[in-house]
């Protein structure tokens, strides 16, 4: 049969600073995942114009074909789309520097997923993401949405409890880009040419075994050898754009890999085993937030502006250096085309991880296609892994607990029995202080 299919796509999220690039990678991907409109919906809609102005003149030069247009209106925005791509920061930066700064002034890390920061913006989140789905059901009921907003953990677990038979996929690219890094050192292109076992929690991971995809040959070994002395850092051309913290982060691998060598950690495992370090090592005045609003988000909306400025798109930024949210098209592409081909996913566990719960929210590999995703089994996390996992799935919980019965303590124990807290009391400082600053976003605890 003759396809002529061309999907529309809806990123909600217009505002993000990694839309131009994810725009840049749909248009050349046109023969793998053709499009036939592009809208952006975004609740802030000065922030989202300056992106939109820039991507119209892109579209304008590069696919007059393709309807583009951007709106705050979510009737118009859901309405006719085959994909919803989720990709919103509730509360914006804004609210990340208190999710990282506030634990910082009670000596705890706040980094913004699996400790109390990223706990604190999973409750940011899980109205919205919700709100996008409902909207996503009403107006364009054959839809995938594809979310990648954070914190995906939380946002997975909402989703698995609320709307259970959505059709909402939620992923991450960490691991993805970790694996870039891997084919690197191995002497690949990228993640395409890498097979894989992984499982874990998102940004909780490890990898039991990383393959050449054509060949088959075990290529784990000399990843072993090569991340105990250098961690996952390449250098050279490869990192030369890359942000000093990220630096100490990829090195700081080789460290993260000590704890158990029989496998391949993600790097944001740091934050879990070393969080006395992370902490001496933080400016609690100037954290990850500060960075990206100096560098990402600057370099983003200064390109956008001049894009609008000049009239034209030629050799904007994201032609030469964007490579980073590839997968993401061809995650839509593998659902669009039902290729069952394997990435990986945020779902609830039903024996893929044999001695973890059913209901536990996991990242393991996925098959992606039209029907959604089918995990493969990863047979038995360690024993380490397995009380890891259980303690933060436990937290992850709590959150969406809070969530649900507007309770402060079930907040509180999500805080408390975090690794990265060492006392039910800090835990509450920094819950009392977050409360304050998150009261136009949580709801309200009692
Ligand atoms: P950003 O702050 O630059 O952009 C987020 C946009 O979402 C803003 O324009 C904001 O106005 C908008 N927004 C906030 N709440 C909204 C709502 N309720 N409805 C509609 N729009 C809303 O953020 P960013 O750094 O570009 O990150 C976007 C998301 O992607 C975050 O959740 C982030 O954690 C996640 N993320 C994804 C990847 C990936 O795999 N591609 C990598 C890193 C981060
Ligand atoms: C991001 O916003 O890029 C993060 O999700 C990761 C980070 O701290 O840079």
């Amino acid at each position: 049969v003759e396809d002529n299919r061309k999907f529309s796509v809806v990123i909600a999220g217009g505002g993000s600073t990694f839309t131009p690039g994810f725009v840049i990678n749909l248009l050349k991907s046109q023969d793998k995942f053709p499009l036939r409109k592009l809208k952006f919906y975004d609740n802030d809609a000065e922030r989202q114009k300056k992106i939109g102005d820039a991507v119209a003149i892109i579209m304008k030069e590069r696919a007059p074909e393709i309807e583009f247009s951007y709106t705050t209106d979510p009737k118009e925005a859901f309405t006719d789309v085959d994909f919803v791509m989720g990709s919103i920061r509730v509360g914006k930066y804004e609210m990340r520097s208190y999710d990282e700064k506030i634990p910082l002034k009670y000596g705890v890390y706040g980094q913004e997923t699996t400790g109390p920061g990223g706990m604190a913006y999973g409750l940011r989140s899980i109205k919205s993401i919700i709100e996008i789905i409902d909207w996503m059901e009403e107006y364009s009921p054959n839809a995938w949405m594809i979310n990648y907003s954070n914190t995906i953990a939380i946002v997975s677990e909402a989703c698995r409890r609320f709307r259970p038979n959505a059709k909402v996929i939620n992923i991450c690219d960490m691991p993805i880009d970790l694996m870039d890094r891997m084919a690197v050192i191995a002497g690949r292109k990228s993640f395409k040419d890498l097979d894989f076992k992984y499982y874990g929690l998102n940004h909780f991971g490890w990898w039991k075994e990383v393959r050449d995809r054509k060949t088959g040959e075990d290529l784990t070994p000399m990843l072993k050898e090569y991340v105990a002395k250098n961690g996952y850092w390449v250098g050279g051309e490869y990192d030369e754009h890359t942000e000093a913290s990220w630096e100490a982060t990829f090195k700081e691998a080789a460290e993260v890999y000590q704890l158990d060598p029989t496998t391949l950690p993600n790097t944001y495992l740091q934050y879990y085993y070393f969080p006395q370090y992370e902490v001496k090592n933080a400016d609690p005045k100037h954290t990850r937030t500060d960075e990206i609003l100096e560098y990402r988000q600057k370099l983003v909306f200064g390109e956008c502006e001049r894009i609008v400025k000049e009239g034209t798109a030629k050799g904007n930024l994201w032609d030469y250096s964007e490579v980073h949210s590839e997968y993401i098209v061809d995650i839509c592409h593998a659902i669009a085309y039902n290729t069952h081909e394997k990435f990986l996913a945020n779902i609830p566990n039903n024996g893929a991880i044999s001695n973890i719960a059913d209901d536990a929210i996991v990242e393991v590999p996925c098959l992606f296609g039209a029907d959604g995703v089918q995990p493969i089994c990863q047979g038995e996390a360690g024993r380490l892994q397995y009380g890891m996992i259980n303690e933060q799935v436990t937290c992850e919980k709590l959150v969406v607990d809070a969530y649900e019965q507007k309770s402060y303590v079930k907040m509180l124990e999500a805080f408390a029995l975090n690794k990265t807290v060492p006392d039910a009391s800090v835990a509450k400082k920094i819950l009392d202080d977050m409360m304050v600053v998150n009261k136009p976003y949580w709801p309200d605890l009692k």
